[in-house]
């Protein structure tokens, strides 16, 4: 008997240590990312002069958006949900289906997209080159005339690096900072041993591996997966697993958008992943637990 609690306790460390807190500051370059941060939020980036990142990375909406799929120029309708920014600098790859290396390779799609902002290189180039503000700010920050492409994706990133949420109730937990409620606690020992760990794990719960959606019942809706990049037959309906900080603010769920609510989504999770069928008391309590990954919103006035 004793036997056991002692592996039960055992196995509860090593769970907890799978999951690792954010670190609370990272390095940036201050200059850059206010730069980075005008561009985010300036609409004249785009072919129609209406859309900015932030129309579909809004503060407001956990630096995602509650459409199921994002507008964008010429009330163009997108193929997949908008994830989060927040803490995307700890993804190990961009998008759902991992195309970009990192934040900065990230940029250009957005912007190239004829769903997004729909400009190339030539114009995004063209268009900041003739705005004052901007060749005045380049000048003194990157030491030129002329604005290239490669810097604008820069001063983005840099920006975006900002966007992280530390000390989360969960990371304070790990830190031995604060408790969780029996609730909490419930959901978290849930999310161990149904095996919802095994995909998100790490700093970002998530963003570190590609994993299938529909890993036991198999998932219909597969638009835009891994398979489109490598051509893999293994990689049908393959995603990068998403990031599972915030997730209370970033409703609704899954590439396709189709889940409304954190319940839902957890329980197709449950469904599609694992192969059972939670029930609504574990629902609840694995929705505490995630509501635990809610951490601190970067404040844009730190900028001013
Ligand atoms: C019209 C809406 C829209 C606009 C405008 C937009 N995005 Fe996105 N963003 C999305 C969608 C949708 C995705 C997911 C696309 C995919 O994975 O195929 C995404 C993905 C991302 C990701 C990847 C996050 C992750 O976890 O993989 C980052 C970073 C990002 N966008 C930053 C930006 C930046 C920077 C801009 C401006 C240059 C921008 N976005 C403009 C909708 C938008
Ligand atoms: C086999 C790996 C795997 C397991 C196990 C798993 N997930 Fe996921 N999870 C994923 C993948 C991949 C996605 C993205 C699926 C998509 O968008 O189509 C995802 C998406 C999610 C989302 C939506 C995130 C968003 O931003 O839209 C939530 C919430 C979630 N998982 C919670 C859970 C919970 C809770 C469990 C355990 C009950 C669990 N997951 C088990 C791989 C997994």
């Amino acid at each position: 008997m004793k036997k056991i609690f002692i592996l039960i306790f055992f196995n509860l460390l090593f769970a907890d240590s799978m999951i690792k807190p954010i670190p609370e500051k990272i390095k940036y370059d201050r200059q850059k990312a206010k730069l980075g941060m005008y561009l985010f939020t300036d609409p004249r980036l785009s072919k129609d002069k209406k859309i900015s990142c932030m129309s579909c990375h809004k503060p407001s909406e956990g630096w995602a958006d509650k459409r199921k799929v994002s507008i964008g120029v010429f009330g163009r309708k997108g193929r997949v949900n908008s994830p989060t920014v927040l803490n995307a600098v700890f993804n190990f790859r961009q998008f759902w289906n991992g195309r970009a290396q990192d934040l900065k390779e990230q940029v250009f799609g957005p912007l190239h997209s004829n769903f997004e902002m729909d400009m190339d290189k030539k114009e995004v180039e063209k268009t900041v080159n003739t705005i004052g503000v901007y060749k005045k700010l380049f000048k003194k920050i990157y030491h030129t005339d002329y604005i290239t492409a490669d810097m604008i994706a820069d001063a983005i990133a840099e920006f975006e690096k900002s966007l992280i949420t530390p000390d989360c109730k969960f990371d304070l937990y790990l830190k031995g900072k604060a408790k969780l409620t029996p609730l909490e606690m419930k959901g978290k020992i849930l999310f161990k041993s149904y095996g919802c760990i095994t995909c998100h794990n790490g700093v970002n719960i998530g963003g570190n591996s590609f994993q299938k959606m529909g890993l036991i019942i198999s998932y219909k809706n597969c638009i835009d997966d891994r398979y489109e990049i490598t051509h893999n037959p293994a990689d049908r309906c393959v995603y990068k697993v998403p990031t599972l900080r915030n997730i209370a603010l970033t409703a609704p769920y899954f590439h396709d958008g189709s889940a409304e609510t954190l319940k839902e989504a957890i329980k197709k999770m449950g469904y599609y992943n694992l192969g059972i069928e939670l029930k609504s008391d574990e629902i609840n309590a694995i929705e505490a637990f995630l509501k635990t990954f809610t951490g601190k919103q970067p404040d844009l006035g730190k900028f001013r």
